[in-house]
C-alpha cells in the first residue's frame, strides 16, 4: 500500500482530518519516521556528476546573477551583508564557493503536506501581490538522487503564511487570529507554482514567511512530475513525487522578528529545536535548511536563498487540498 494510502486511511481512523485541521500531526509523523527508515540517504553521491556536467557551475554564475540583478532593480548599492552565519561564510567568501554550496544538498525525505493546501494556484514566479514583509528571491533545484540528472519539466509548488502568520486562501480557525475571515479564502498571495528548467530550477519571489502557534519559520514545497498546465495558467493535480518544506537558520529566524510587519505577530514562537516536523526530518538525514545571502546591508533589502533536493522520482503519493483557488468567486475581495 502506498505511504500516502496508509496515512489517508489512519488519519481518517483517527478522525484527525476533522477533529484537528490544525497542526496535531502526531500520528502522520510516527508514519514518516517509519518511511524515513527506508528511504533517507545522503545526496554526496551525486557532487561529482553535478560538477562534471557543469550544473554546479550553471548554478553559481545564476545565483550571483540573480543577487546582481535584484540588486540593480532594488537600486542597492550599499555592500552586501553577512552571509549565512552557520555555514561560516562571510562577505569575502568567494562567490563560486559560496553559490556553489552543497551543504543544503540532501536526500530529502518525505514531509507533511499538512492542512493548508490549495490546488489551483497559478502558474507564477512573483507571489508577493499586496503582502508586505522581507523580499526573499528563492532558488530551487530538484534532483534525482538514483540518476543525479536535474529533473527537468516538473512543476512545483510553494506556498507560505504571510509575516503575521497567516496562509492566503484558507478559511480556518487555527490560521492565524483564529476568526476564520471568510474573505481570505479568495485570497491567493505567497502561493504560486513555477516548471523546472533543464536544470532542474525555478525561482520564485516572495516574502520571508512570517510564524504561527507550534511551527518554527518554513515554506511547503511540493513537486509534480508528470502534470499538465491549463490553458489559463493554473495547474491543478494532486499526485506528487515529492512534498516537503524549506527551513532558514535559527539566527536568521530570530533577526527576521525585529522587523516589522513580523513585529506585529502576537503567536507564539516555535523554535527549529522544537519543531516535530523539521527535527523528524534531520533525524532521517534530511537537511532542509536553505543557504542564503542577504542582497544589501539590511534584512529589509532582501535574501536569496538557495536549496537542492535530492528525490526519488518514482515515490507518488496521492495529496489533499484543503480548498480549490476560484477567482470568479472572489469578486469584491481583492485578488
Ligand atoms: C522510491 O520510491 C518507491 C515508491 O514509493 C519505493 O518503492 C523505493 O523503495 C524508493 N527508493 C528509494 C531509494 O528510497
Ligand atoms: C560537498 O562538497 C564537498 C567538496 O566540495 C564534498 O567533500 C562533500 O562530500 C559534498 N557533500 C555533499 C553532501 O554533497
Ligand atoms: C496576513 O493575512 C491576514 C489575512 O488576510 C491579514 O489579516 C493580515 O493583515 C496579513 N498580515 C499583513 C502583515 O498584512
Ligand atoms: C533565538 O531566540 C530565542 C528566544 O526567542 C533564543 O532562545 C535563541 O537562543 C535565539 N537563537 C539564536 C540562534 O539567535
Ligand atoms: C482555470 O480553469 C479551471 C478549469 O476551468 C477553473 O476551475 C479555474 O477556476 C480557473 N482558474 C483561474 C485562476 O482562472
Amino acid at each position: 500500500m502506498k505511504f500516502s494510502k496508509i496515512l489517508s486511511s489512519l488519519m481518517a481512523m483517527n478522525g484527525l482530518v476533522q477533529a484537528h485541521p490544525g497542526e496535531d500531526h502526531t500520528a502522520e509523523l510516527a508514519l514518516r519516521h517509519e518511511y524515513f527508515k527506508r528511504n533517507a540517504g545522503n545526496l554526496a553521491h551525486c557532487a561529482p556528476k553535478l560538477r562534471s556536467t557543469g550544473v554546479t557551475a550553471r548554478s553559481v554564475s545564476r545565483r550571483s546573477a540573480t543577487v546582481q540583478g535584484l540588486r540593480k532593480k532594488r537600486g542597492l548599492t550599499t555592500k552586501r551583508g553577512e552571509y549565512q552565519v552557520d555555514s561560516g561564510y562571510t562577505i569575502d567568501t568567494d562567490p563560486t564557493v559560496l553559490f556553489s554550496s552543497n551543504s543544503s544538498c540532501a536526500l530529502a525525505p518525505e514531509e507533511v503536506v499538512g492542512p493548508y493546501y490549495v490546488e489551483g494556484e497559478r502558474i507564477r514566479s512573483d507571489l508577493v501581490e499586496d503582502q508586505q514583509g522581507i523580499p526573499l528571491a528563492l532558488d530551487i533545484q530538484f534532483v534525482d538522487s538514483s540518476t543525479c540528472s536535474p529533473i527537468e519539466g516538473a512543476y512545483i509548488d510553494i506556498w507560505s503564511c504571510n509575516s503575521t502568520g497567516v496562509y492566503g486562501g484558507v478559511v480556518a480557525r487555527r490560521n492565524g487570529d483564529g476568526t476564520g475571515d471568510p474573505s481570505n479564502l479568495y485570497n491567493s498571495w505567497l502561493r504560486g507554482v513555477q516548471k523546472t528548467d533543464d536544470d532542474g530550477v525555478v525561482q520564485f519571489s516572495t516574502l520571508f514567511p512570517g510564524h504561527y502557534e507550534g511551527r518554527t519559520i518554513h515554506i511547503h514545497t511540493m513537486a509534480h512530475l508528470n502534470a499538465r498546465r491549463l490553458s489559463n495558467g493554473t495547474l491543478f493535480d494532486t499526485v506528487a513525487a515529492y512534498v516537503g518544506q524549506i527551513y532558514f537558520d535559527q539566527d536568521l529566524n530570530n533577526r527576521t522578528n525585529n522587523y516589522w510587519p513580523y513585529t506585529s505577530n502576537t503567536q507564539s514562537v516555535t523554535l527549529n529545536d522544537d519543531d516535530g516536523i523539521l527535527q523528524a526530518d534531520l533525524k532521517a538525514g534530511g537537511n532542509p535548511y536553505a543557504e542564503y545571502s542577504l542582497l544589501g546591508d539590511s534584512l529589509e533589502d532582501g535574501i536569496l536563498a538557495w536549496i537542492t533536493f535530492g528525490i526519488n522520482v518514482t515515490n507518488s503519493e496521492t495529496v489533499t487540498p484543503v480548498a480549490t483557488y476560484h477567482p470568479a468567486l472572489s469578486t469584491g475581495f481583492g485578488n
